[in-house]
């Protein structure tokens, strides 16, 4: 008798195990994980009050919007730009969202989607810089973000240079006169150089070709992926990226 009751309780614990596990597997469903490096404006940034809880800004607005037109939750896990690759590999999020550069180098392990932005690297330089061109960074001090394509850019003239975790962090050691020369991404450097005085930008398309920002998902995994393309071209074609691009560009540099 006794034995029997143990019985049915321990089944009856199973049965509600299995409901919760049903419940937290079907909550999950619902919700599309993007990782991201959230120090990256306009494209995201921590903010009092974000379009996803805290984070704001171009790529955000895009997830948040993916995520809904597929009947979904966006969900933001912001964590170091190195670590979003492996991240995604491990399945601890769906997808990337991070103003990622498609490279070749990182088409071997991840998919990427439809390219919704259109960046290139520029140098950032004091205003009295005599850095007018790529060449003349030869012998200057550089510095980048480590992991940023504008590393692999630095790394590929076969310039010495100094990495930083974070863009704000080479562009104070630029502030400071520690570093003659910041290389980075277009959008983010209009953005620094609105934010501390005495800087300008300095472009050179021949050195620097243009890059395209996309979202990464697992390799393989193109039922995702074909969602993902999906809204991503409809925003393009309706103009949502655009106004995006537009509305955070002002934003920050307000
Ligand atoms: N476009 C550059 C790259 O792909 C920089 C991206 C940095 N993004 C970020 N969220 N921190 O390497």
């Amino acid at each position: 008798m006794k034995r029997v009751t143990k019985v049915t309780a321990l089944a009856a614990a199973m049965v509600m195990l299995a409901g919760t596990l049903t419940a937290c597997g079907s909550s999950k469903g619902d919700t599309l994980t993007f990782g991201t490096n959230a120090e990256f404006p306009p494209f995201e940034f921590v903010a009092s009050e974000g379009v996803i809880g805290q984070y704001d800004g171009i790529d955000m607005a895009i997830a948040k919007n993916i995520a809904e037109q597929n009947g979904m939750t966006a969900e933001i896990e912001n964590m170091e730009f190195d670590s979003l690759l492996v991240a995604l590999q491990n399945g601890q999020i769906d997808a990337v969202i991070a103003g990622m550069t498609a490279t070749d180098e990182r088409r071997e392990t991840v998919d990427f989607s439809t390219p919704y932005y259109t960046a290139t690297q520029v140098m950032i330089v004091k205003e009295d810089s005599d850095i007018a061109a790529a060449s003349d960074m030869a012998d200057k001090r550089i510095c980048v973000v480590q992991g940023y394509t504008g590393e692999v850019c630095v790394q590929d003239m076969g310039y010495p240079y100094e990495a930083f975790k974070k863009g704000t962090e080479a562009v104070l050691e630029l502030t400071n006169g520690k570093c003659d020369v910041v290389v980075i991404d277009s959008a983010t450097a209009q953005k620094y150089v609105s934010d501390n005085e005495g800087l300008k930008i300095v472009e050179d398309a021949s050195a620097f070709e243009s890059e395209e920002y996309a979202i990464a998902v697992q390799k393989g995994n193109t039922e995702l992926l074909e969602k993902i393309n999906k809204s991503i071209e409809s925003m393009l074609a309706d103009g949502t990226v655009n106004e995006l691009a537009v509305k955070y560009t002002e934003a920050v540099s307000e």
